[in-house]
């Protein structure tokens, strides 16, 4: 359906296309680089467009950056006016616009002018003011690395969730082989820990884990862990919190906590597939705040056909709550998502109030927010934004967002980065996916990341 002759450019002009509800049936593009000119011509179902734009071109990755800029934006500049279409992040794709801001701060411009030339909301190019603001005093390139530890399991599988994560039920019998590849990899990686700001134990659901198995998580990854160092367990589903558990979390340095709503309704809870009550989520806050934890919730805009009223009570229950962090999510569904496959998903329309109502409820609650990221194929073509009462921002999302630090990570389908210039360049190497084959190779899978981060012969 889209035809140029720009091949590295193919990919990015359909992440435009995708945007749109409404799609052309054919798009010819094609690209010319003269005297400092570049010149994007479409032929969209035998229209024909031509853009011309200017632009200072030093190197390759210059050429290259600008030319997807200027095509990405010929083509959205197209479809939304054919459409009458606008978007939130107007032509941008990517699923980091701060990281995209930071970069233009560094290099001495204004990422405002970008963001305005991109046609984006001006509420988002105000979001993302803030959030840069609330990062002061995090954000960092200066020292040290996160630890991530994968908990591939859950008490079921919600219908919206693509995560390689299986029902505990189904996977049982895999859980002590993995349980002893972690310890290996935790002890493998203590090397590369000298200078941690922060671990996260993430998932799937952490606290699907009895509380023994639990205990050898904390316990293998204590020595790690130096006091002080900000330390979340993603115990994450209602339903599996128990006061053991959490005094466990206490007992071994854990700082913050997740507990995931979702959502506050009922019958959405219960189409959705997570098998917990919303008394389930008041009693696992109540179970929790005794301990000090820093608590954040998380919820998804956009779930099945949820209206927006229900969506604003979710926000302001959440609020109630006192909880430090409130996580918005706008639905997003890929291949692997029950929902998808199954095509019972009916596109949510009331996105855009329910992300407009959440900005509105949690700044007059006093929350900022303080970190961002979108996904592909998210409702309304939105973000996820994590907002925090002062003080309470969480150091691993920052990281993991802006990705100015390296990131050690182990279990099944985990991917540690390195962070190279400042962030200018960043390389990967991923665990194995599947579990059987990830317990299988975890030797393998030890030595190379030792050598990826540089720390073998
Ligand atoms: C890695 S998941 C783990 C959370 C934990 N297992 C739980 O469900 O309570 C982190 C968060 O991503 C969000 N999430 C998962 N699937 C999503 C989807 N398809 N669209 C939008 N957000 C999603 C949910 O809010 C979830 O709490
Ligand atoms: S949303 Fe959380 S509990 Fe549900 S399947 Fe995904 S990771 Fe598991």
């Amino acid at each position: 359906m889209l035809t140029t002759d720009c091949k590295f450019l193919e990919n990015e002009l359909m992440d435009v296309v995708r945007m749109f509800k409404n799609r052309p049936t054919s798009i010819l593009h094609s690209f010319r680089f003269s005297d400092g000119v570049f010149y994007n011509d479409f032929t969209v179902e035998g229209e024909v467009y031509a853009f011309k734009d200017e632009g200072q071109v030093c190197d390759e990755i210059i050429y290259k950056r600008l030319e997807r800029r200027f095509a990405k934006l010929a083509l959205y500049r197209i479809l939304s006016e054919k459409y009458g279409e606008k978007m939130p992040w107007g032509a941008l794709t990517g699923i980091r616009p701060t990281k995209l801001a930071y970069t233009e701060l560094q290099s001495g411009k204004d990422f405002r002018e970008l963001f305005e030339k991109m046609q984006v909301s001006k509420e988002n190019i105000r979001l993302v003011e803030d959030i840069l603001k609330a990062q002061e005093g995090i954000y960092s390139k200066a020292f040290g690395a996160d630890l991530f530890v994968s908990i591939p399991f859950c008490p079921t599988k919600c219908a919206y969730c693509s995560f390689i994560t299986a029902p505990i039920e189904k996977t049982q019998h895999f859980l002590d082989g993995y349980l002893q590849c972690l310890e290996k990899e935790l002890a493998s990686v203590q090397p590369l820990c000298g200078s941690l700001r922060s671990a996260y134990i993430g998932g799937g659901t952490p606290f699907v884990l009895n509380e023994t198995d639990l205990e050898r998580v904390l316990k293998a990854t204590a020595p790690l862990i130096k006091g002080g160092v900000e330390y979340t367990v993603e115990a994450g589903r209602p339903d599996v919190f128990t006061d053991g558990k959490l005094q466990m979390l206490k007992d071994y340095g854990v700082t913050r906590i997740c507990i995931n709503p979702q959502t506050f309704s009922n019958e959405t809870l219960e189409k959705i597939g997570r098998k917990h009550t919303v008394e389930d989520i008041y009693r696992a806050f109540e179970l929790s705040e005794k301990y000090g934890f820093i608590i954040n919730l998380d919820l998804i805009a956009g779930l099945t056909d949820e209206r927006t009223e229900t969506f604003i009570d979710g926000v302001k229950k959440a609020v109630q709550t006192g909880a430090d962090n409130i996580t918005v999510h706008c639905l997003s569904l890929k291949s692997g998502a029950k929902m998808k496959e199954e095509l019972s998903y009916i596109e949510n329309d009331f996105v855009a109030d329910m992300v407009a109502a959440s900005r509105e409820i949690l700044s007059s609650a006093g929350y900022q927010p303080y970190y961002m990221y979108r996904q592909k194929y998210q409702a309304g073509n939105h973000e996820n934004v994590g907002w925090t009462k002062a003080g309470k921002a969480c150091v691993y999302n920052v990281d993991v967002m802006e990705e100015t630090t390296d990131n050690i990570a182990v279990g099944a389908n985990a991917v540690s980065k390195r962070v190279f210039s400042g962030g200018a360049r960043i390389e990967r190497f991923a665990s194995q996916k599947d579990l059987r084959t990830y317990m299988e190779k975890v030797d393998e899978t030890i030595e190379n990341r030792l050598k990826f981060f540089g720390k073998s012969e």
